[in-house]
């Protein structure tokens, strides 16, 4: 799970997984990473945490990390929440098959559309609420595709 800045959009992407894959008991490695170096080492934003843990998904001991071209070789697939987020990863590509390992996070929600989830950190209670309702969907959605793929 990949954004700008690894404190708000992309640890909720990643917490909402991991409590998915827990409870679920999948066998599904999950994590995320900024393109953006502003915020290594840091906790989630607060409002984020905050969001979060109301709905029952903990985020507070992740910890912001820049993503790596070594990303596209531990990973299968590396979801970006943004164009700017895609461009910067696919950017860092060294291949083609690598390159298609990258996709909209949305699109599994919306397919095919590239729709963006929308940076929050200059917004609102309502945007972090946002955010959190269309990553719990967008997260539910992708375990189903896999868990129905494999
Ligand atoms: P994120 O949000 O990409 O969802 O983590 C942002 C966090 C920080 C900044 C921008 C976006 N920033 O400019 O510091």
């Amino acid at each position: 799970m990949v954004c700008l800045g690894n404190i708000c959009r992309s640890p909720m992407a990643d917490g909402l997984l991991l409590r998915k894959i827990n409870e679920q008991q999948l066998d599904l490695k999950v994590d995320s990473a900024g393109t953006a170096n502003y915020h290594i080492g840091k906790a989630p934003d607060l409002r984020m945490i905050k969001t979060a843990a109301a709905h029952g998904t903990p985020i507070d001991f992740l910890r912001a990390r820049q993503f790596d071209k070594q990303d596209f070789k531990n990973y299968d697939l590396i979801l970006v929440m943004d164009e700017s987020n895609y461009n910067d990863v696919v950017r860092l590509a060294s291949t083609e098959e690598e390159k298609q390992k990258v996709d909209y996070l949305l699109n599994y929600l919306q397919p095919g559309t590239n729709a963006k989830v929308p940076d929050p950190y200059y917004g609102t209670q309502q945007d972090f609420e946002a955010v959190y309702d269309l990553l719990d969907r967008a997260t539910d959605a992708l375990i189903h595709k896999i868990t129905h793929e494999h």
